[in-house]
């Protein structure tokens, strides 16, 4: 079963030379242990800072993050976080296969090979076990990432714009084995993403953030019944959703050219 993350009054701002610039502003998160919640957001809004806390890789300046009561370090140091951040970060000497062994073996597990096959096909990589990364597509690459985050079965799965290099078709394939995944086993997954309707058709839960200083505006729960399939898509409540993320988003994109949330 997935963890639930307790996220309250979460600050974390950098320090440029002489400047700061807030990236998180008090932000607060209730997220149940094995939902989906995706955060929904523009450029620079702190939607990977927030991640990268929840992977323990950070700390914030102000506020906690709980996972399951615990520290997210503590999660991270028993290997049960499966991340794929934006850059995929794969290891460019290993191939695809071992690529995904890895989070396996650092937690030193052994790798079942009808699972490792089993994952390479669902992310549509068969034939390409042995291929090395810089012989992939930018989104073949990113679904090598997918299945590395996946492959240790996590209690919390972070995904960071996972499907943003990839076409139609294949986001929607993708969409629908991550929702028959997390069905059989219902880890807590924090999606970050750019795309409405892929927020509002994967989540329980679609947080929408702002800019400038980062934070966290709305959160709208998503009341579409499971399992979600293509006629989702065409539904009437599903493009209410879309809409009323858009208006929350861009409410509070108005003022953007005007502050630049730098502080001198
Ligand atoms: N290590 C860092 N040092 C200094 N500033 C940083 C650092 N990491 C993030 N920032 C700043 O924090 C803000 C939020 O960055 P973040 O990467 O979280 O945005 P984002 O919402 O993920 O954007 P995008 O959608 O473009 O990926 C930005 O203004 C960025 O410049
Ligand atoms: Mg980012």
């Amino acid at each position: 079963m997935g963890a639930a993350i307790a996220v309250r009054g979460v600050t974390r701002t950098f320090t440029l030379g002489a400047r700061s610039v807030v990236a998180l502003e008090a932000v607060n998160l209730e997220i149940p242990a094995g939902t989906l919640v995706s955060l929904l957001g523009p450029s620079g809004c702190g939607k990977s800072t927030l991640l990268r806390l929840f992977a323990g890789l950070d700390k914030p300046d102000g506020g906690s993050i709980l996972i399951d009561g615990g520290d997210p370090n503590e999660l991270r140091a028993s290997h049960r976080i499966g991340v794929a951040f934006q850059d995929s970060s794969l290891l460019p000497w290993r191939s695809v296969w071992s690529n995904i062994c890895l989070p396996l073996e650092l937690a030193g597990r052994t790798a079942e090979r009808a699972d490792i096959q089993g994952l390479i096909d669902m992310v549509g990589l068969s034939g390409f076990e042995n291929a090395l990364p810089a012989q992939l597509s930018g989104g073949m690459r990113q679904r090598v990432a997918i299945a590395r985050a996946l492959v240790a079965t996590p209690s919390v799965l972070l995904l960071d714009e996972p499907f943003g290099a990839l076409d139609e078709v294949v986001r929607l394939h993708l969409h629908l084995e991550l929702q028959r995944i997390r069905a059989a086993r219902p880890v807590t997954t924090l999606l970050v993403t750019h795309t409405v309707s892929e927020a509002v058709f994967l989540s329980d839960q679609v947080v929408v953030m702002a800019s400038r200083p980062g934070r966290a505006v709305r959160t709208i729960a998503v009341d579409l019944p499971y399992p979600r399939t293509p006629a989702t898509l065409r539904s009437a409540r599903f493009h209410e959703l879309c809409d009323l993320c858009s208006e929350v988003l861009f409410s509070h994109a108005s003022g953007m050219a005007a502050s630049t949330g730098v502080q001198e």
